[in-house]
């Protein structure tokens, strides 16, 4: 059973890089916290965390390719929980993918309807059964989108990944402006040591022009841990302000 302080926490993309840490550090929080992880894979691993730290992990293995059920399971499980126990409820829609960088018109189509599918439409509906199954309750509903510089700057070979993140940061916004309670923010989280990365890096030159940026990136000791990307990102969620600007870069504080 929730204490009143609990704190509720759900989680996309917590099975590999920073999504992965996010889970380590909120569950290292210790009871009070509750984790739902939502990625294809699960980890045991954060069920050993979970024990030892004596905050609760619950996964869902569960494809954001397809959507709707996945946003209907989180809407009715939450409409089973009791509100009044928490004292904060919060979204992070955090799960991406780059996918084949490639310029738009040598993309295999399945994977761009994909890569949208993941990275925009997933995290829109996510937010909406999130902000109506929790609209009731008492405590602070926070939704944190996790963005990228692509969505801000764009890049060639990279179209569904700058568009998804664009429309990520711009639905923010929207919801930002409706009357609902809850806040909302779409965050740029630097770039980061994770599998993301190595397929940027691992792609073909041909068909992705600024895969040297990334190669550079790396090589210059430019990236950012995983773990220190998810305490700046998880520290975000604590400001005061929180919501106040819908759209930020954890580099620009
Ligand atoms: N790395 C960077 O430099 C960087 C820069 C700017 C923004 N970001 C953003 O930061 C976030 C985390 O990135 P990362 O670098 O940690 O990525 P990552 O290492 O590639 O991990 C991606 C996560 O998303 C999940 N995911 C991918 N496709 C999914 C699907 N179809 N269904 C469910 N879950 C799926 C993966 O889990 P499964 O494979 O188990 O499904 C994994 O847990 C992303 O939104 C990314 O766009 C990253």
């Amino acid at each position: 059973m929730a204490s009143a302080a609990a704190s509720l926490f759900i989680l996309t993309g917590a099975s590999r890089g920073m999504g992965r840490a996010m889970a380590s550090q909120l569950l290292a929080r210790g009871s009070g916290v509750q984790l739902l992880c939502i990625s294809r894979r699960t980890d045991a691993a954060l069920e050993a965390e979970a024990a030892s730290a004596g905050s609760q992990v619950v996964q869902w293995s569960l494809d954001l390719a397809d959507p709707v059920p996945a946003a209907q399971q989180l809407g009715q499980w939450l409409a089973g929980l009791d509100g009044a126990a928490f004292g904060a409820a919060t979204l992070i829609n955090n799960a991406g993918t780059v996918g084949d960088p490639a310029p738009l018109a040598q993309a295999a189509l399945p994977a761009l309807s994909q890569a949208l599918r993941v990275g925009l439409e997933a995290p829109l509906l996510l937010t909406a059964a999130f902000l109506h199954a929790t609209a009731g309750w008492a405590g602070r509903r926070q939704v944190l989108n996790i963005s990228s510089g692509l969505g801000r700057n764009a890049m060639g070979s990279q179209a569904p990944y700058c568009a998804a993140k664009a429309g990520m940061d711009h639905f923010s916004r929207a919801v930002a402006l409706e009357s609902g309670g809850a806040r909302i923010v779409s965050l740029a989280p630097g770039v980061i040591d994770t599998d993301m990365q190595v397929q940027l890096r691992s792609a073909d030159a041909a068909l992705f022009p600024d895969r040297g940026r990334f190669e550079k990136l790396k090589s210059e000791g430019m990236l950012d841990s995983p773990e220190s990307a998810a305490r700046k990102v998880l520290a975000w969620l604590e400001r005061p302000d929180f919501g106040d600007q819908p759209v930020a870069d954890v580099r620009q504080g």
